[in-house]
């Protein structure tokens, strides 16, 4: 009899109504279109409006991605996971919050803190609680709402993140079903905590300082070292994955990268050995929506039917933290909500 594994079931995403275009972006930025596609790819993000956060967009992708899998009953669901850098509070997690509001009642629910990694390490997370039999279906739901940590006078992060949430549900399987999660790595370096951070807002924030200071809500990025750092990571931990379920890299139909920068995913692919014609990007449309970034990308490719039954897929992310993950499963016969 076939392995245990976690079978995708259902995919779901949301982009707030608002887009922004690079001629857009506020004046004072000193940047340019043709700067901003050259060096990332991107050519506009969403970016919620006010009033409007992270558990708001987890809400509409969590329903899309039920919808998609086809459940109805809110027992069914036995855990939730919001794999978010941009929780609505400090305290408490998110997950209780979008949970109830999904009519999710008593599931299990908590945040996953991994930076841009944190929907692979939520995949992970999901994958052994339901091969452990601990719930029947796990909804795992990357969300952000970064243009909240932007500083508008910061062109190396402000014309880079969106807002976005994307969604995915998993139930109980075997590994020779299509949609298995069939190997996973998880890596950190926690020495590289400095090269993107939210320096406020937290305990040594407060344990040091009377009052906040404004300026340390926003995120700060040491953009040239991450970029070298995330094709490193992205393609040690990508072979690792591909070694664990004896894959080759031209077995690898689809490469769908955490979309931080084209110019990253076309350095991963070169450095894998891999054409980048099997690179998912939806960057150009939704900028670096960090932990929602991969379903987005994953519901982007799907409603455009680039998706086989069967395909292999390798989804690999690395971001603050320092973290990085990846996972390898093929594709499951699905349609995108
Ligand atoms: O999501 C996970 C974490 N984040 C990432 O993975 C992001 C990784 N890093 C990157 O994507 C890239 O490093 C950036 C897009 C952030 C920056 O691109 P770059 O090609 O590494 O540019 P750079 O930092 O080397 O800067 C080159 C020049 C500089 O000017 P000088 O010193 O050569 O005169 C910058 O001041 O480009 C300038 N610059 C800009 N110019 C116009 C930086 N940002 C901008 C901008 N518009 N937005």
């Amino acid at each position: 009899m076939a392995a245990r594994a976690a079978v995708l079931k259902g995919l779901g995403s949301y982009l707030p109504p608002r887009t922004v275009t690079n001629d857009e972006l506020p004046r004072q930025l000193d940047t340019s279109d043709a700067w901003i596609r050259q060096r990332t790819g991107i050519r506009q993000r969403h970016w919620a409006d006010p009033g409007v956060c992270t558990s708001d967009l987890a809400v509409e992708a969590g329903h899309r991605a039920l919808k998609s899998a086809g459940i109805g009953t809110s027992d069914a669901v036995g855990m939730v996971i919001v794999a978010t850098t941009t929780p609505d509070h400090p305290c408490p997690a998110t997950a209780p919050d979008v949970a109830a509001r999904l009519g999710l009642g008593p599931a299990a629910a908590f945040d996953v803190a991994a930076g841009c990694s944190g929907f692979v390490y939520a995949l992970a997370t999901a994958a052994a609680a339901l091969t452990a039999g601990y719930a029947e279906h796990v909804l795992v739901i990357g969300a952000e709402t970064f243009s909240t940590v932007l500083d508008p006078a910061d062109r190396t992060t402000a014309v880079i993140f969106g807002d976005g949430a994307g969604a995915v549900v998993l139930r109980g399987g075997t590994c020779d079903e299509p949609g298995a999660i069939l190997a996973v790595d998880l890596g950190s370096d926690g020495t590289g905590k400095d090269f993107a951070s939210i320096p406020g807002g937290g305990a040594r924030e407060r344990s040091v300082r009377a009052e906040p200071n404004p300026d340390d809500r926003y995120l700060r990025m040491r953009g040239k070292e991450i970029f070298a750092q995330a094709v490193r990571r992205m393609a040690h931990s990508s072979a690792t994955a591909l070694g664990k379920v004896g894959w080759s890299v031209d077995q690898v139909d689809h490469l769908v990268g955490h979309q931080a920068n084209l110019r990253i995913l076309h350095a991963l692919a070169q450095q894998l050995g891999m054409d980048k014609q099997r690179v998912v990007s939806h960057i150009q449309q939704a900028g670096n929506t960090s932990a929602a970034s991969i379903p987005l990308a994953l519901a982007d490719a799907a409603a455009q039917h680039r998706f086989q039954t069967h395909d292999r897929l390798l989804l690999t992310a690395f971001g603050a933290g320092l973290t990085w993950g990846s996972a390898a499963l093929t594709w499951p016969q699905l349609t995108p909500a």
